[in-house]
């Protein structure tokens, strides 16, 4: 392995730029060049000069991974990508994007894991580790407050401080405990200045405050100036620019940069080659292992929104099954995060033909030209008037959702809440699946269906997973990592739709149900909410205290059912009484646990001082003010079953709003 001494200054320079789209430069093959290839739902096999892209094994979209609320199965899926890796001699996997689920609109909202910092942080960080258990490196991606694509490159990204620390930080600062390879940074400016470029982002926060000590690459072409880019701490811009090497000697010429930072930054990268090439490849799947894999995470992934009347799970009978994605369904959102899968995945009704064999399905794909479109459903509502239930396939699709484009309505499509809304006339039993990567309004049809079952993005194993839920081979325990609100009018962006220039993060702290239940307002499903088979009951809290700041909370479930079945504990905490702003309540803990039918579980969690902290930027660091916090553990955001009550009371030398604490020493009076 050459040292930085046996590099040219030219070399070391073109160390810092991309040899093509996807590795690094080999200094005509002094060094190892290193492959670099998207994504966290397999590996896109892209030829950059056809476009063409190679099939591979399609795994569920992350925000399905979070759904499961199992940082297992964020793990597994991670490990499995990893074998891909290994597989293609992929060094370093373009994944996982952390960014959070601000606004459902977000084109990308697909590949991040939630509007909750907590659980994007344990999703990401358990993620990382299954990939790089593996010996394959990661990129934990975009820094940051790349919260939308609209205009991505240019719109600038405004939060104040306590929002960065306390929003949009803290998955990253999670997930970099697992020690990611790379860090890559973001397309949009942040206060102004490219995130690529930004060193107070890169240097002072990424580097100085939360440690990290890797290779920040830029996201592709997100660096304008290269000069700039190196003065911020970015080490390797992608993808290489035929003037990028003469802009780099440039700012040396100029006295923008030194040699010795460029050298730093050639350090880094000698030691991220070294890393990669010493890290042992462990493979545990063979190719054809994989597909079961990423259905089994889908299945767990999947939400059970609505059900009523018993229509879940299936019992058989004549049933109906139609709709645009009965046959091809929609697995993962367009860009770069797309994996075409060459799984032929089977139709749902073919999938329930088999699982019900005593059942009578009658298929109605979407395949009707759109001229015949009103003949074609009218076929279907005929056929659902004498059926005993409807199933309608429906949502977004990749069409819809996808990178480089925000969506500008939640709801569905016009042709598909008509499909909706007229097969309810003809039959009161429907059952929707809806294939999503993110929050849809279902205002216009939630109240004539029985039954919404949400399969998100869930990739190849997409319709398997679905037909084990819907008729009762797997009890659903997916839930929310983002809530769905009644309408768009009732998100808290709103009011400040993007300019093109500036994207003002008003809200602040309150996003997704920090806002939802801050403002009391209604929505359609809540953060966390997800039904099962089985009715969960929540008893016997205890609260142990440890220290001032550190608690252990347990309790049991119980599952009255007559079936086993996983349920996912949530624990929010309340400052019940704050000098500051502080949302009603935030995720702190929570647990996926598998209680068999009539038994009791007991499950315990932990809480440290960051559970009850808020950033101070008066005081610039985290601070705990004394007092009363309430601990609730819920089935849901909005379904707490347990409340308890903690009162801390830190160092007096630390309280500063202490006007109705402090007793003045009496010789004053
Ligand atoms: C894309 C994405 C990034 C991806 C990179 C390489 O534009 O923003 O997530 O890893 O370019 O394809």
């Amino acid at each position: 392995m050459k040292t930085i001494k046996e590099l040219t200054l030219r070399e070391r320079m073109q160390l810092l730029i991309g040899k093509d789209f996807k590795h690094t430069d080999d200094l005509s093959g002094k060094l190892p060049s290193l492959k670099m290839v998207d994504g966290a739902h397999g590996v896109r096999k892209k030829d950059y000069a056809t476009g063409e892209i190679a099939p591979s094994v399609a795994f569920p979209s992350l925000s399905m991974v979070a759904s499961t609320w199992s940082p297992e199965l964020a793990r597994l899926q991670g490990e499995t990508v990893a074998d891909e890796c290994i597989d293609e001699g992929v060094d370093i996997l373009l994944a996982p994007g952390v960014n959070i689920k601000r606004s459902p609109l977000c084109g990308r909202n697909f590949e991040y894991f939630s509007e909750d910092p907590y659980l994007s942080g344990e999703m990401a960080k358990a993620y990382i580790e299954g990939v790089q258990s593996h010996g394959v490196g990661t990129s934990l991606k975009h820094f940051c407050l790349n919260n939308s694509e609209y205009d991505r490159n240019y719109q600038s990204s405004e939060a104040d401080k306590r929002t960065l620390y306390e929003i949009y930080l803290p998955a990253f600062r999670r997930a970099l405990e697992a020690e990611p390879y790379t860090v890559m940074a973001s397309y949009n400016p942040v206060g102004g200045i490219h995130a690529a470029e930004n060193r107070r982002l890169l240097a002072d926060i990424l580097r100085g405050e939360l440690g990290f000590r890797g290779v920040v690459i830029s996201d592709w072409f997100a660096v304008h100036c290269g000069w700039r880019s190196l003065r911020a701490t970015l080490d390797l811009r992608m993808p290489p620019l035929q003037y990028a090497r003469e802009e780099l000697e440039y700012g040396l010429r100029a006295g923008y940069i030194t040699e010795a930072e460029i050298d730093e930054a050639a350090e880094r990268m000698l030691a991220l080659i070294e890393r990669v090439k010493g890290a042992k490849k462990v493979r545990k799947t063979e190719k054809g292992e994989r597909h079961a894999i990423a259905a089994e995470i889908a299945r767990e992934g999947i939400v059970l929104l609505k059900n009523e009347g018993g229509a879940l799970p299936l019992a058989g009978g004549d049933i109906v099954v139609a709709g645009p994605f009965e046959m091809k369904p929609p697995y993962l959102g367009s860009g770069s995060a797309y994996i075409p899968t060459d799984y032929s995945i089977k139709s749902l009704a073919s999938e329930l033909k088999a699982a019900l064999p005593d059942s009578r399905i009658t298929e109605f794909g979407w395949a009707f030209p759109r001229s015949s479109k009103r003949v074609g459903a009218g076929y279907i509502y005929k056929a659902a008037y004498t059926a005993d239930k409807v199933v309608l396939c429906v949502g977004t699709g990749e069409g819809v959702e996808g990178e480089d484009k925000d969506r500008t309505d939640i709801r569905l499509s016009f042709e598909q809440e008509e499909l909706i809304l007229k097969t309810a006339k003809q039959n009161p039993h429907v059952i929707v699946v809806l294939y999503a990567g993110s929050a849809v309004d279902m205002s216009a049809w939630i109240d004539r269906v029985e039954a919404v079952l949400l399969v998100g993005f869930g990739g190849e194993g997409i319709h398997e997973a679905a037909r084990d839920i819907l008729v009762g081979r797997v009890a659903p325990s997916g839930k929310l990592a983002e809530s769905f609100p009644l309408s768009l009018a009732d998100i808290p962006q709103a009011a400040n739709a993007p300019n093109g220039f500036v994207d003002r993060y008003e809200e602040g702290l309150l996003v997704g149900y920090r806002y939802y239940d801050t403002k009391e307002k209604e929505v359609l499903f809540p953060f966390g909410h997800g039904l099962s088979y089985v009715d969960f009951s929540y008893e016997d809290l205890k609260i142990e205290k440890k220290s001032e700041t550190d608690y252990i909370v347990s309790f049991d479930i119980v599952n009255t059912g007559e079936r086993d079945a996983k349920e996912v504990a949530q624990l929010y905490v309340r400052d019940v009484f704050s000098y500051v702003t502080r949302p009603r309540r935030e995720l702190r803990a929570f647990a996926k646990v598998l209680v068999r039918a009539g038994e009791r579980r007991r499950v315990s969690l932990t809480l440290d001082a960051s559970a009850f902290a808020f950033y101070s930027d008066m005081l610039d660091e985290w601070h705990i003010e004394d007092g009363m916090f309430e601990i609730e553990v819920g089935a849901s955001s909005r379904d707490i079953r347990l409340v308890g009550r903690v009162e801390i009371t830190m160092p007096e030398g630390e309280q500063y709003t202490t006007v109705y604490h402090y007793q003045h020493p009496t010789e004053f009076f």
